[in-house]
């Protein structure tokens, strides 16, 4: 879910409606907005933003909080969406994250008389700030978050107050800092037009803002929080000519992974790539598929041990731990992920974080953090922070190989930009066509696969499935049929044969072939049915054009099938929670 508030002299409602559209990608089955003017108005809608917008337009006062949701507890209805109020309609809260004892907190809160409008852990929030509320909204938050178990970043306001009341413990929260106004959200993006301050909340701050100031607390104590500049600036969070945000972030990787590229390492973290004698990765979601592509990379061109976990499994289930963990997650507030980085700093292993986010919340629990420099990406489906990620894992191979792809990495933009306008309208066409495609490779080529089918069934909603090329016979062949396309990665390399032999198995079981290959291999295109060239270059490089002209697959296949593209049903982009 995303947050946002705002207090200052502008008519809070288009401010938060704006707002909340930059946050939709951290959820968007319901949103909602409350103002404080002569009363408090809420306004809360199923459905998109965009469609229910004109709603809210009522309105008034300069003083608000809006949210937009991922449900957790309790479906998408107009009720369950936020904001949320106490019985007497004077208190309205915004909440991201998870109550974990809200139905002891809400028996108890019903035994005293409270009545109940929706199913979420949310409402318990308010009716616990009406028990202590006499006029006084700090000391009535404050004296309510010991009764909270969980996650949440909330924001509350009252009715007779000009003021918001924000607190956070392990879900994300930034306060923005203008000329007389002050803004609260999950994330800095709603903040880019009126202000480049920000200020990052810790775990355990609450905030008292008025349109003049901000105080932070800790532990009862005021505390200075630094005020950081961001370095993302508006349009970047524009569509710029593009159908989607999906497309226009596909176009801009060979950009953002030069730029990845051209940060570099800064020493402190070279030397604690070059000193580790083993490297665990954590990650969920995309992110574990470039951990995974990191782990064939680095195992043979560096020979250093690499291990890859999922975030949700490894905080359970931590393994024995040995050298440098290394959490890879783009928005940096991934909760699996943030989870398994404690877990490892628990046991005292190094850490780093390569994330997207400037101040996300694993760059505050990781030693030291390697910034990925692909700008706001909003698409919910990752592309151009899957191959900055890719960018930054890559400099940690060289690192390891003491420079040696110095001249493959920074010039691997221009092979990425090679494909963008590949033509593969007939393989798009057979997987609109199809119920089911399989993705197919061997070595780094098999987490580009998984990859590709995860595009493939998040935005166009056609079931596919990633499997390591070999494995396909140990079962999936079951499957095949005519109908039932499979996107088969081969470049030159030693398992070239087994692959070309592999897909001769294919197309026996009848199973249409498109293959990726190097340009020219006309071996390849001869047993394929489609054939689609990538440049021939080095296996670093391979991996990203590989990448990209799946992401393009995805993309077209989605557009053909007429599908949301930007805004995949049941995602979001960002999950804060377990
Ligand atoms: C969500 C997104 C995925 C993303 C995963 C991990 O599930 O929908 O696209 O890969 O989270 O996100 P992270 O921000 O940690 O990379």
């Amino acid at each position: 879910c995303g947050i946002v508030g705002y207090i200052g002299r502008r008519d809070a409602t288009p401010v938060l409606i704006q707002g909340l559209k930059r946050l939709e990608y951290r959820g968007y089955d319901s949103f909602g907005i409350a103002t404080v003017g002569s009363a408090i108005e809420v306004y809360k809608k199923m459905g998109r933003i965009s469609d229910g917008e004109a709603g809210a337009a009522h309105l008034h006062g300069c003083t608000g909080i809006g949210h937009t949701r991922w449900a957790t507890h309790g479906e998408p209805n107009d009720v369950n969406a936020h904001p949320h109020t106490d019985c007497t309609g004077k208190i309205a809260v915004v909440h991201n994250g998870v109550i974990e004892n809200y139905s002891e907190l809400k028996r108890q809160l019903l035994a005293r008389g409270h009545i109940f409008r929706s199913e979420t852990d949310t409402e318990v929030i308010a009716h616990l700030i009406e028990e202590h509320y006499d006029g006084d909204l700090l000391a009535a938050v404050n004296a309510i978050l010991p009764e909270l178990h969980g996650s949440y970043a909330v924001l509350a306001i009252a009715e007779d107050t000009e003021q918001i009341v924000a607190a956070r413990n392990a879900s994300p929260l930034v306060l923005g800092v203008g000329d007389a106004e002050v803004f609260a959200a999950s994330d800095m993006t709603p903040l880019l037009e009126y202000t480049e301050r920000v200020i990052y909340l810790e775990d355990g701050d609450v905030a008292d803002l008025t349109p003049d100031r901000y105080t932070v607390y800790h532990d009862g104590r005021t505390v200075d929080r630094p005020v950081e500049l961001i370095s993302w600036c508006v349009e970047d969070t524009r569509k710029g000519g593009f159908d989607h945000y999906m497309l226009k972030e596909i176009f801009e990787q060979p950009q953002s992974f030069y730029e990845t590229i051209r940060a570099g390492i800064d020493d402190r973290i070279r030397q604690m790539v070059l000193e580790a004698e083993e490297i665990t990765l954590v990650a969920c979601g995309t992110s574990y598929h470039t951990a995974l592509i990191f782990k064939y990379l680095a195992e043979a061109l560096c020979n250093i041990p690499v291990r890859v976990e999922l975030g949700s499994e490894f905080k359970y289930f931590t393994p024995p731990l040995h050298g440098l963990v290394i959490a890879v997650s783009q928005s940096g507030e991934t909760a699996d992920t943030i989870a398994a980085l404690k877990m490892a700093k628990a046991r005292n292993c190094p850490t780093l974080a390569i994330t997207n986010m400037q101040g996300s919340t694993v760059t505050r629990v990781a030693d030291q953090t390697l910034l990925m420099r692909a700008g706001p990406e909003i698409g919910v489906a990752a592309t151009k922070s899957y191959t900055a990620q890719l960018a930054a894992l890559m400099e940690i191979v060289n690192v390891r190989c003491d420079g040696a792809f110095d001249d493959v990495l920074s010039h691997a933009h221009l092979a990425i930009g090679d494909v963008l306008l590949h033509e593969i309208k007939e393989a798009v066409a057979l997987c609109a066509g199809a119920e089911h495609v399989f993705f197919v490779g061997r070595g780094a080529f098999y987490p580009v696969s998984l990859e590709g089918a995860l595009k493939m069934k998040e935005i166009s909603y056609v079931h596919a499935e990633g499997y390591a090329a070999g494995e396909l016979k140990h079962g999936p062949f079951a499957l095949l049929t005519a109908e039932t396309p499979v996107v088969a990665v081969c470049t030159p390399g030693p398992t070239y044969g087994v692959m070309a032999s592999n897909i001769k198995e294919m197309k026996a079981r009848k199973a249409p072939v498109i293959a990726l290959g190097v340009v020219g291999d006309t071996e390849l295109a001869e047993i394929t049915d489609i054939f689609i060239p990538i440049p021939n270059t080095h296996l670093l490089v391979q991996v990203l054009t590989a990448s990209v002209v799946l992401q393009l697959l995805a993309y077209h296949t989605a557009c053909a099938l007429q599908c949301d593209v930007d805004k995949p049903r049941n995602l979001a982009k960002s999950v804060t929670v377990e």
